[in-house]
């Protein structure tokens, strides 16, 4: 995927995101990947705590699951995991001491929506991270440094739906079956955004 960012604004809601992925018809994974980040004005000078995500992910029939995580790997970093099911995409916060069924995050961090949609073919979802690019996990600490102006995530999608689909907290996963992978994630000014504080407020819906 590409390191250096693209730059797109999502037409519904005006908010414009640095965005890496996997195109749709790469080998690596059916029906690729985007995830695209929004950051408040002064994220590149002082490391934020907060960004609004942009995730798009393939889906068959309305089904499967993608997410990312904020320090590269699975392990020891704060992972996101999306979905989709009947009207709504559900998220969960987690984290992996291996690699295994991450356990629900531990720390403060808290996602809110400011939209989402889904199609024969992929879902798409907006949202506000709280307290996202610094974790504490039951001790086991981390971070994402947006002042750096790289990030190194990782990504991951697959197809068969979470059991409990509708229990975040109580999801169960199948190891993931349509790609994964770590990136160098560039950062450039066009993240950070004086109208962040005002895209952020947008984020009011709470997904539990
Ligand atoms: C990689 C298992 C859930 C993110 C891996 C690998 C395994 C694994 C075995 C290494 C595969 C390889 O190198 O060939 C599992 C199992 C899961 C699960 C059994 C659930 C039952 C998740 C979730 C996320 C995630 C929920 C994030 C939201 C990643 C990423 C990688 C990866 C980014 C690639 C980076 C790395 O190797 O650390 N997973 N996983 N996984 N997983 Fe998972």
């Amino acid at each position: 995927q590409n390191n250096a960012p693209n730059t797109f604004t999502d037409a519904q809601t005006g908010i414009v995101f640095n965005s890496w992925g996997i195109p749709n018809g790469s080998p690596q994974s059916q029906g690729g990947w985007t995830f695209g980040m929004a950051l408040p004005s002064n994220a590149l000078s002082t490391d934020a705590t907060e960004f609004i995500g942009y995730l798009e992910c393939a889906s068959k029939d309305a089904a499967g699951w993608c997410g990312f995580s904020l320090a590269g790997p699975m392990t020891n970093s704060l992972l996101i995991t999306a979905w989709p099911h009947g009207d709504t995409v559900y998220t969960t916060l987690r984290y992996a001491g291996g690699y295994s069924m991450p356990d629900k995050y531990a720390g403060n961090a808290e996602i809110t929506q400011i939209r989402s949609s889904k199609n024969a073919t992929h879902f798409s979802l907006v949202f506000r991270c709280r307290n996202c690019l610094k974790w504490d996990h039951n001790g086991s600490t981390g971070q994402a440094s947006t002042s750096g102006g790289v990030l190194v995530l990782g990504w991951v999608q697959a197809f068969p739906s979470p059991g409990n689909p509708t229990c975040p907290d109580q999801i169960t996963l199948e190891q993931h079956d349509n790609g994964m992978g770590i990136w160098g994630a560039a950062l450039d000014e066009k993240v950070a955004n004086p109208s962040y504080t005002a895209w952020a407020a947008k984020a009011t819906k709470t997904v539990t």
